[in-house]
């Protein structure tokens, strides 16, 4: 059910309003069948079990998560019921949201024993989400009781049980299918911190290799290298230690900033969660910087820009780090000429195409006759380009890499200057140290 009358239609007739790998196939298999669209709640929750509460937590202006949307569908779920429900929290919320929604049910007339409100988080990625669904590291659901608790286990068995459905089938054996995840039963508020903890330590894990990033580049190391060697130990572990241009998307900078503010309103100096936005705010500046290094002056320059997303595989543009720099380009005067394979659309809307500003039709054509190539999302297309042409395209072959798309010394083999994060090619003292050798 969604209150979008456009978004509805659209599902009802088969078009995926995002963009998102295996979920046009789901849903032409199960359109009508075992997947119906309404934009009537009353119709939706009379005819539920359970009741998945998946609504928009935006940030607030003071940094909290804004629970308005959760408390407007609460209320009106409590209007239809009558009999007994769960009603399940999905939307990343703050503790305490669940003794809320109990709360704004009670007063809305809904006798208690007619409901339980479970928490039970979603950890999939955008771009991975239907993968990242069907093989969870872990389902965390968070029940106060026995009743809805069960009833979450019994939805979740096909997934606990390693039993899929018919085309969940086939994508499970596509990425090669994992020992079932476990379904962790804890505490509804404990399930309310864990998402906003896990969120918080994954962007804590990027800004902490940004700033070692930081360090390479300046003792001329090479963060890659020890990003690796780092990951191999188990208590770490390689994953989200992926070094850029700062970490972006609708959760991790919103749900760090309502972590902070949760400890805040708890008592509870967590300052290590500013450090993580400190750093993550400075990494954007300081590949602007690189940029300027590598052009000496920007104003007027002419520049290629690959990837608008906030992340490669997906259209999705909210808290982008890739449009904040394109932003900060066009600020210092900067030409544009910008590609990215499905953000575009979304883009244009929020930066409309102007004489600064322009969409290129691909890869190749953002780079022709720039100043210089400037990659800003991990796109997989953007890894694979063909070299020679791409320098063939420029007018001078410089590429500055905020994704570390690239070898360097591949780079430079083909002529390239070519600058990334925490690779330090050209570094002065390993310039020395080759001219030595
Ligand atoms: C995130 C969480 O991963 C997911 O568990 C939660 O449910 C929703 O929020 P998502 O926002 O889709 O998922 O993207 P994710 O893949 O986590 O990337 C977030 C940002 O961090 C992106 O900007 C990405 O480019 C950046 N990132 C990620 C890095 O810079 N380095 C990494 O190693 C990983």
């Amino acid at each position: 059910m969604d209150n979008d009358e456009r978004k509805v239609a659209a599902l009802q007739g088969g078009d995926t309003p995002i963009h998102e790998k295996h979920l046009p196939e789901l849903l032409e298999r199960y359109r009508n069948s075992r997947v119906r669209f309404t934009t009537d709640l009353a119709e939706a929750t009379r005819a539920s079990e359970a009741i998945f509460i998946a609504v928009g937590t935006p940030q607030s202006e003071t940094g909290d998560a804004d629970l308005s949307y959760v408390e407007a569908v609460a209320c009106e779920i409590a209007r239809s019921i009558s009999s007994y429900k769960v009603i399940v929290e999905k939307s990343t919320v703050p503790v305490y949201t669940n003794e809320w929604i109990c709360r704004a049910l009670e007063r809305n007339g809904v006798p208690r024993q007619l409901f339980d409100v479970v928490s039970n988080p979603e950890f999939l990625r955008e771009g991975t989400a239907v993968v990242d669904f069907l093989h969870p590291d872990r389902i965390v659901v968070g029940a106060d009781g026995n009743r809805a608790a069960s009833l979450l286990q019994d939805i979740y068995s096909p997934l606990t049980t390693g039993k899929y459905y018919e085309v969940a089938d086939a994508i499970a054996g596509e990425c090669g299918a994992s020992d079932p995840p476990q379904l962790l039963l804890t505490s509804t508020k404990s399930a309310e911190i864990i998402k906003h903890a896990s969120n918080a330590f994954l962007a804590l894990k990027i800004s902490f290799i940004n700033a070692v990033s930081n360090l390479c580049e300046a003792a001329d190391a090479d963060v890659e290298q020890v990003a690796r060697g780092m990951g191999l130990d188990r208590r770490i572990g390689p994953r989200f230690l992926r070094p850029g241009i700062g970490y972006g998307g609708s959760c991790f900078p919103k749900d760090v900033a309502a972590f902070r503010s949760v400890a805040e309103q708890l008592g509870i100096d967590f300052g290590l969660l500013t450090e993580v936005e400190k750093i993550n705010a400075q990494q954007k500046k300081r590949f602007l910087a690189k940029i300027r290094s590598a052009l000496w002056t920007l104003r007027g320059k002419r520049l290629g820009v690959l990837g608008l997303a906030f992340k490669g595989e997906t259209d999705d543009i909210r808290e982008s780090p890739a449009l904040d720099l394109v932003r900060m380009l066009l600020a210092e005067g900067c030409n544009l000429t910008v590609y990215d394979p499905a953000a575009m659309p979304r883009t244009k809307e929020a930066l409309p195409e102007g004489s600064n500003l322009r969409y290129a039709t691909d890869a190749y054509t953002a780079a022709s006759g720039a100043d210089a190539l400037v990659i800003l999302t991990d796109w997989q297309e953007f890894a694979a380009l063909d070299l020679v042409r791409l320098s063939k395209s420029l007018r001078y072959p410089i590429v500055i890499d905020g994704r570390n798309l690239y070898e360097p010394q591949k780079m430079v083999d083909h002529g390239f200057t070519y600058l990334s994060v925490g690779r330090a090619v050209g570094h002065p003292v390993r310039a020395a140290l080759a001219a030595a050798n």
